[in-house]
């Protein structure tokens, strides 16, 4: 570990801004667009302008915040890059593969989460993870795997020729405030070192906020950080161009 700049990319996940929104407008049978507060897509092209260099939302099964009609929106709006978070179901492949993102990541879905609590289990579904990555190399859309930082869901996802992986921070995250922060930490510096030995592109999110970016940045390897509540947070009291501007400043 070092403390050398890093110039990490960032990520910006927009789904909370859909939840505020369907909070308030699930009931409702709209055509969600930019007249219905607050916009998720509004949020995404702000943020670009001040330096964001990608999109990620969640299109989940339930459709409980981000809507099909937000992703396809974004994806003809935004000029950086959409990453379509999914789970590995023939739905969703067949979706991805109409939309054409430029990356997909593939996240383990179960509807009683709030939000992706755990790693995708690559190792114990590979034929199922392998079906969505060959198709998506078919067309050239990336893989991303959302793996917890485990040396098995590591050489799993290298065995699949996924490009990228996403270290689940979460566990890091959770323990910041508590005993196990530096293990947990040294677990993402040794996962992003293995990972990065196999040729693995490797990117992290979860949990990450404006106090532990200053350790996550030390995680070596990282080509990019999606970070959603923390910004969209922020946000409320800043506004999303302040709100990214302070989290950028962690990662140059
Ligand atoms: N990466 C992945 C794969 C996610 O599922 C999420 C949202 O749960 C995030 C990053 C962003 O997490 P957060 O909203 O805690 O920053």
């Amino acid at each position: 570990m070092n403390n050398l700049p890093k110039n990490i990319l960032l990520g910006l996940n927009v789904d909370h801004c859909a939840t505020v929104r369907q909070a308030r407008y699930r009931h409702h049978v709209l055509d969600y667009g930019s007249e219905v507060e607050p916009d998720c897509v509004e949020i995404a092209l702000l943020a670009e302008r001040v330096g964001v260099d990608s999109i990620t939302m969640h299109l989940r099964e339930d459709r409980r915040h981000v809507q099909d009609s937000d992703v396809e929106r974004a994806c003809e709006k935004i000029s950086t890059r959409l990453n379509l978070e999914m789970a590995c179901t023939s739905e969703m492949i067949e979706y991805a593969l109409q939309l054409m993102p430029h990356s997909v990541c593939l996240v383990p879905e179960s509807r009683e989460e709030v939000t992706t609590e755990g790693g995708l289990d690559v190792a114990g579904q590979q034929e199922r993870v392998r079906k969505v990555t060959e198709a998506m190399r078919e067309v050239g859309i990336l893989t991303s795997l959302f793996i917890d930082p485990d040396v098995t869901q590591i050489e799993a996802a290298a065995e699949l020729k996924s490009p990228w992986v996403e270290l689940h921070t979460g566990a890091y995250a959770n323990a910041y405030y508590h005993d196990g922060r530096q293990r947990e930490l040294e677990s993402l510096v040794n996962a992003a070192e293995y990972a990065h030995s196999l040729g693995l592109v490797v990117n992290a999110g979860h949990g990450i906020n404006y106090q532990n970016i200053t350790e996550i940045v030390q995680i070596p390897h990282l080509q990019e950080l999606n970070i959603g509540h923390s910004i969209i947070s922020r946000a409320l009291f800043v506004g999303i161009e302040q709100a990214v501007r302070e989290m950028l400043v962690h990662l140059s």
